[in-house]
């Protein structure tokens, strides 16, 4: 068991485990996924139904998904197998849908490193649509940054848990947090920034529907990276001592801290102009230039959205590379260069898909769309609902209580509480939300 646990590696201690597990949480989908879904329906509405999420699902299913990989040490499959026989598929589920998002997820990292890059040159121009549409449909220019964004992630997972993953967290999650607080202050710091604020964050009830219940769940699951095995093997990566819900109270409050403040930076430059996923490539290019030296604003942007994605990406990368490592008993480096061989071939497919491929489409969809659309709004309520069954029904409850309370650090009388939350609230109340919100988005398609 020494042995064992000696050659896969964990984290060095309690900070490192907060730094890379927030850094996994916090990503694309708190920069550039939730200020548009949040303007898209109802600001003020959206936010209180997503911080409701966040707390009555978000909050337990995180503590879940540690607890699976913290008490069993393995890789997502072995994970939940080793607590019940039969129930790997679970974790494989989860692997599979982290595999189609690397897929679409990258290509957007790749996005943001040249406009990082264009932004530094000031080579973007004035024509801020064309620039993103002549990009993103093109063939190579954005294959290109996206090889190089998956590359550099192939590196960090060759250096090891220690030597890689908890290194460039250490690095990249207080940078990030920098520059997202120096690029806070400054559009609060300007009075049209104010201004735009108070009309996102009011509440417009008249936009809630089914579906924005399910794109705010969706959304909470999406920022928390839950159900897909990359929170399950960090929590397996945690050493002793370090307690589970404590770290996933800091990962929560650090993730919606983030959110909170991106969309404030993002709506105080003035763009409800802009709608949807070009909310950030387009709007805030044009904001930017507006300023006194706005290209430096905005390279710090790109760097910001650059930095959250790749301390996602990695998260995503070792929890499948993890499972060929462990269950397929391959070195790691051929597991790690065969996942990365996987998301250079799904991101090739899903870059094409925006330009030359854009012909070929499923239920409207181009395949990009196909893939955020069918992991955020089918996957991710199926594995919130299935992580939560087994946590509150099939893992064996003295078990369940050892882990969460010893190992765990949750005191014997919140306990209880916990328990319900998974046992009942997180099955039933996903799955209305999932049955009522898909019959939503199936009579909008
Ligand atoms: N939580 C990340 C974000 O908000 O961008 C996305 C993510 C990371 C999803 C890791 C899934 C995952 F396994």
């Amino acid at each position: 068991m020494a042995e064992q646990s000696e050659k896969r590696g964990g984290f060095g201690g309690k900070l490192a485990a907060i730094l890379a597990a927030a850094g996994s949480a916090i990503g694309l989908g708190n920069i550039w996924r939730f200020p548009y879904i949040t303007s898209e329906n109802g600001g003020g509405a959206f936010i209180l139904i997503y911080l409701g999420c966040i707390l009555l699902l978000g909050l337990p299913l995180l503590i879940a998904e540690f607890s699976v990989g913290h008490n069993s040490k393995s890789n997502p499959v072995d994970a939940f197998s080793k607590i019940r026989k039969g129930w790997g598929w679970l974790g494989a589920a989860g692997l599979i849908s982290v595999t189609l998002i690397m897929g679409y997820y990258f290509v957007i990292s790749g996005w943001t490193v040249n406009y990082a890059v264009a932004s530094a040159t000031d080579s973007i121009g004035g024509n801020y649509d064309g620039f993103f549409v002549d990009f993103t449909t093109a063939t190579w220019a954005p294959l290109l940054f996206t090889y190089a964004f998956i590359l550099a992630n192939h590196f960090i997972i060759m250096g090891g848990v220690q030597g890689g993953i908890e290194k460039a967290s250490k690095y990249m999650m207080p940078l990030l947090f920098a520059i997202l607080i120096t690029l806070a202050v400054y559009s609060l710091w300007m009075p049209s920034g104010r201004e735009a604020l108070g009309s996102v964050f009011t509440p417009d009830f008249s936009k809630v529907s089914g579906k924005t219940f399910l794109d705010a769940m969706g959304q909470a699951f999406f920022t928390l990276s839950i159900g897909m095995g990359a929170m399950l093997i960090y929590g397996s990566y945690f050493k002793k001592g370090t307690k589970i819900s404590g770290t996933a109270i800091s990962v929560v409050s650090l993730d919606t801290f983030v959110a909170i403040i991106a969309a404030i930076i993002i709506f105080s430059a003035g763009v409800e102009d802009v709608k949807g996923p070009q909310l950030a490539f387009v709007a805030m290019p044009k904001v930017f230039s507006a300023m006194p030296a706005g290209n430096i604003w905005a390279m710090l942007f790109f760097l910001l959205l650059g930095l959250a994605a790749l301390s996602s990406t990695i998260s995503m990368h070792e929890a499948v590379t993890s499972y060929f490592v462990e269950k397929r008993g391959m070195s790691r480096r051929r597991g790690a260069w065969l996942v990365t061989g996987i998301a250079l071939t799904l991101a090739t497919i899903a870059s094409l898909s925006m330009g030359p491929w854009s012909d070929f489409t499923v239920v409207g969809m181009n395949i990009f769309d196909l893939l955020d659309n069918f992991t955020a709004i089918i996957m991710l309520p199926i594995l919130g609902i299935m992580t939560s069954v087994f946590v509150g029904w099939i893992w064996r409850k003295d078990d369940m209580k050892a882990e969460l309370t010893a190992e765990g650090g949750i005191d014997k009388a919140t306990y209880p509480f916990i328990r319900f939350l998974l046992k009942w609230v997180c099955p039933v109340l996903v799955s209305v939300v999932f049955i009522f919100g898909l019959i939503d988005f199936i009579n909008g398609l």
